[in-house]
């Protein structure tokens, strides 16, 4: 799949953008620690140029604090096209600025920023309106033009499909128009509360309003992964009357329960979803979020199609959800998607008259600021309600595997690198993945 994502991409040749992907390699030849693509599977630590600054409005950043997102797991199963070996992966990281580009006026050496996934460039329709994730103008990949009618922003660390940008789990990035992709980072907010608003807290938060998530709403949420679990939280604080978390994964159903105290229903236990959660709920629920991953069927029927490759994509949680939710019903697929998938109950979902949203990548710099102000420093949401494990960054092959089998309750990490500070009161200390214990 990639070596024919490649060639066809050659063939069309890239969309012109306002960025270039690649950066111009430090003059004094310095190598910084970062993790690269290989295969399948195979991701390994290299030796990289440390970046300079490319372009006017480039930041250079010494990261501070990294991290893994489910997203990842989609490029380390090589379900996402135009992966090339030796990408540098990562979207989703903060740090302390370096340089600056001679177009930079309003961000200065030292500070502290966190990075969004996306790189907008700030001027499109799009990126007036902040729906940075749709940007225009970032995004070269013809390809995803040809298969999507449209192209998102440019990504970190996200394969060739999202503009080839190297990413952050990293020493040191390039982040390309740094004024428009870099919050600053007050003093009084750690470094634990602050990294995850590169993505899963403005994304699962974008679920949940993009959705349409009302007050005394019953609301089910497919996958109970950082997505999952902040999407949750965000239900509750937006009136949920009720909130059914859905998954397999003990630790985490066990984690929803007890630090959120929703309802949860384990699918290992329950096959036949749909008919639980009517058992639950009669008359349906009102809203259903899919924060699942479209790599891991459960049924014969499409483990077979995508292995044989006649879909990329399983429909069974979409098609799971147009049975459970109620007549005009709500449903939002927040959960990534890359292709085609085969018999979804197109039926259900035009008869019962139900609202489906494709919420789309986030456009985090739609609610960064608001997030940050109205409930990170006042209290009311927590983002270290899912961080579980501190590793370093020299442990992220390993942790790719350990955080693909969901080993040792892992929900969210944070990745430190030699720059990092030691971690806040009350959050989780430097362990090693080996010593993490195995899944049983
Ligand atoms: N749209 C965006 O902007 C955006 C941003 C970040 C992540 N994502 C996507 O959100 C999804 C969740 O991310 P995450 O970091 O929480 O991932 P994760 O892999 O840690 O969690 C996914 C969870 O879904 C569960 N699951 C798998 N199949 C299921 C099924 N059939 N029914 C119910 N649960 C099922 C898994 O057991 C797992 O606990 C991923 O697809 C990711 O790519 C989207
Ligand atoms: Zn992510
Ligand atoms: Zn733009």
């Amino acid at each position: 799949m990639q070596a024919a994502g490649n060639a066809y991409q050659n063939y069309l040749g890239p969309v012109k953008t306002d960025v270039k992907p690649e950066y111009t390699p430090a003059s004094d030849g310095s190598k910084m620690r970062a993790l690269a693509w290989f295969g399948n599977k195979d991701v390994r630590m290299v030796d990289a140029p440390v970046p300079d600054i490319t372009e006017p409005e480039d930041v250079i950043l010494k990261v501070t604090g990294t991290t893994i997102c489910g997203s990842d797991l989609h490029l380390y199963h090589g379900e996402i096209m135009t992966m090339q070996k030796g990408d540098i992966l990562g979207h989703e990281f903060m740090g302390v600025i370096d340089k600056v580009g001679p177009g930079v006026l309003h961000l200065q050496p030292g500070q502290r920023v966190v990075a969004s996934f996306q790189i907008a460039c700030g001027k499109c329709s799009y990126c007036q309106r902040k729906l940075s994730s749709f940007c225009d103008r970032t995004n070269n990949s013809s390809l995803q033009n040809v298969m999507y009618g449209h192209r998102d922003a440019g990504f970190f660390g996200y394969s060739h499909f999202t503009g080839g940008f190297p990413g952050g789990q990293a020493e040191f990035v390039r982040v390309p128009k740094g004024e428009v992709n870099l919050l600053p980072v007050p003093d009084e907010v750690t470094d634990e509360q602050a990294l995850y608003l590169s993505d899963i807290i403005p994304t699962s938060y974008h679920a949940v309003v993009d959705t349409g998530v009302e007050k005394g709403e019953v609301v089910g949420i497919w996958g109970l992964g950082p997505i999952g679990l902040c999407a949750a939280r965000w239900c509750q604080l937006k009136g949920a009357s009720r909130v059914i978390g859905i998954d397999r994964v003990s630790e985490r159903l066990a984690m929803a329960k007890n630090k959120l105290g929703i309802e949860t229903l384990d699918f290992s236990q329950y096959s036949d979803v749909p008919k639980r959660l009517a058992d639950l709920v009669p008359g349906g629920i009102d809203v259903g979020i899919d924060c699942g991953t479209f790599h891991e069927p459960k049924t014969i029927t499409h483990k077979v199609q995508k292995l044989m490759m006649l879909e990329t994509d399983s429909p069974e949680t979409l098609n799971e959800m147009l049975l459970a939710v109620r007549k005009q019903g709500k449903i939002g697929l927040i959960a990534a998607y890359a292709g085609f998938a085969n018999g979804v109950n197109v039926g259900a979902l035009m008869e019962k008259g139900i609202r489906l949203t494709g919420n789309g990548q986030a456009p985090v710099h739609l609610y960064w600021k608001e997030i940050l102000h109205d409930y990170i420093m006042t209290g009311k949401f927590d983002p270290t309600l899912v961080l579980t494990h501190r590793v370093p960054l020299e442990d992220m092959p390993k942790l790719y595997a350990a955080f693909d089998k969901r080993q040792s309750g892992v929900e969210k990490v944070f990745v430190e690198t030699r720059f990092s500070s030691p971690p806040s009161k009350g959050c989780p200390t430097l362990t090693r993945v080996d010593e993490w214990s195995a899944r049983n």
